[in-house]
């Protein structure tokens, strides 16, 4: 009798007979032996069949076997101090599922286009399993970081009557006879969920309908939305850096494989505890003058800007107080300087680009009001959010961690398309 089990797990069953449902990712054959290399979403197997010791039955089902062909294979587990595993499988007995024929992907190179029609195919290679699986890796480190600190998770709306990120482009859609659109931050929401239940965080979907087709942008991404009552701007810089030095730290210790898979530089990332640097907008735009940039002050910073002021440092670095005409509506005046706002980017290092961006929110009625004002917003659409500064308004800050981004920097992947199973990009659609 075999028992049956997944590839991850047989360790447990040295010298035993086992059973495993999985696909042939490659095989060889010196003639005598078929080697089978093995995967089960759960690892990787070699199978070992040799001709003098099996049936002619098994030995031809065994040849038979195409790329991606699935079986359930069934054999005595070995250890193997050569294989990567440190296990084998001695094979003794094949029961074949579905031969697969021409399968697309093969191990030969494959351009960029021709892997993202096949995405669904795609995603079943060594690297971008590797990839999904620090991804889950993140989501998790993330969910119990803010459960071990004293937050609830709240899920704000995805449908939405008005905008949350003025500066951005919104989907819009029917809602029966009304406007609405999709979600591009859950932020206004969280504001008002804190002021119930003190501290919170959201993870959800967001939408962005911008034309911008960088390494960094999707038009569907994953935001982790943390927003906190009675914490000031440099409390909230505080929780972000343990927060992503915690996620980080998380996936060197549970992803180690993973991250071997993917040849990721694992020094820069053991690198990464707080306390993480600091550098206000004016400093970094005499930094960039310094490096000739040509950027007068009241400029956003671009993709290039950020490379430059990230390659200062060798861990994430926070970009502070930006000039209040390039924020969002919501961001609180530093009270010293009121042309700027209590606020900062976190820029990751090695060039992989903002990923978190994050202020202490307006909490004065009147002020909110004049900001409805300059930048076109009804205060009728917004009448809800300026409640919460009309009873018992506090001081309160929140960011948000965009997931790919991050996930594309912890793997050290150069375009958030792998980052996520199924892109949704400028120009794609499909699969
Ligand atoms: O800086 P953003 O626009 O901030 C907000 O939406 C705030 N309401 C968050 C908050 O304070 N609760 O977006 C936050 C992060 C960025 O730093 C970036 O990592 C990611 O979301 N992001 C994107 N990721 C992929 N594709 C895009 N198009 C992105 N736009 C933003
Ligand atoms: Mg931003």
């Amino acid at each position: 009798m075999s028992t049956k089990t997944v590839i991850k797990k047989v360790n447990e069953h040295v010298e035993q007979t086992v059973t495993i449902g999985a696909w042939i990712n490659n095989k060889r054959s010196s003639g005598k032996i078929q080697f089978l290399q093995l995967r089960d979403g759960t690892g990787y197997i070699q199978g070992v069949v040799v001709k003098s010791e099996v049936s002619e039955e098994l030995w031809n089902d065994a040849k038979s076997l195409t790329q991606e062909s699935s079986l359930y294979v069934t054999g005595i587990i070995r250890e193997e101090p050569r294989s990567k595993s440190g296990y084998e499988m001695t094979v003794t007995g094949i029961e074949i599922i579905h031969l697969t024929e021409n399968y697309p992907i093969t191990p030969k190179e494959h351009g960029t286009d021709f892997l993202m029609d096949h995405r669904h195919l795609w995603l079943r290679s060594n690297r971008q399993r590797a990839v999904m699986v620090i991804r889950a890796e993140i989501i998790r480190a993330v969910q119990e970081f803010f459960n071990d600190n004293g937050f609830t998770k709240v899920d704000p709306p995805i449908l939405t009557p008005s905008a949350a990120e003025d500066s951005t482009e919104l989907f819009h859609i029917k809602y029966f006879d009304e406007d609405a659109y999709l979600t591009q931050s859950g932020q206004l929401y969280m504001e008002a969920a804190a002021m119930a239940l003190g501290k919170v965080y959201s993870f959800g979907p967001t939408f962005r309908a911008e034309k911008s087709k960088t390494r960094r942008h999707l038009i569907e991404f994953w935001m982790i939305e943390p927003e906190m009552a009675f914490t000031d701007h440099e409390e909230s810089l505080r929780v972000q850096e343990q927060f992503v030095a915690y996620v980080v730290q998380s996936v060197l210790k549970n992803c180690r494989t993973e991250l071997e898979t993917l040849e990721r530089d694992i020094s820069k990332l053991e690198n990464i505890q707080a306390p993480f640097p600091r550098i206000s907008y004016d400093e970094a735009i005499e930094f960039l003058k310094g490096k000739d940039f040509d950027i007068p002050w009241g400029n956003d910073f671009g993709a290039p800007h950020e490379t430059a002021i990230a390659e200062a440092y060798d861990k994430p670095v926070f970009i502070t107080n930006y000039p209040k005409d390039i924020k969002a509506f919501y961001m609180k005046p530093d009270p010293e300087r009121p042309e700027v706002v209590l606020c900062a980017d976190m820029i990751a290092p090695e060039g992989y680009g903002e990923i978190i961006g994050g202020s202490q929110r307006i909490d004065d009625p009147e002020l909110m009001k004049q900001r409805f004002e300059e930048h076109n917003l009804t205060e009728e659409a917004y009448k809800w959010y300026l409640d919460l500064r009309t009873y018992g308004s506090v001081p309160h800050s929140g960011f948000g961690l965009g997931l790919e981004r991050t996930v594309a920097w912890i793997c050290g992947l150069d375009h958030v398309r792998e980052t996520i199973a199924f892109p949704r990009m400028l120009y794609r659609l499909y699969p």
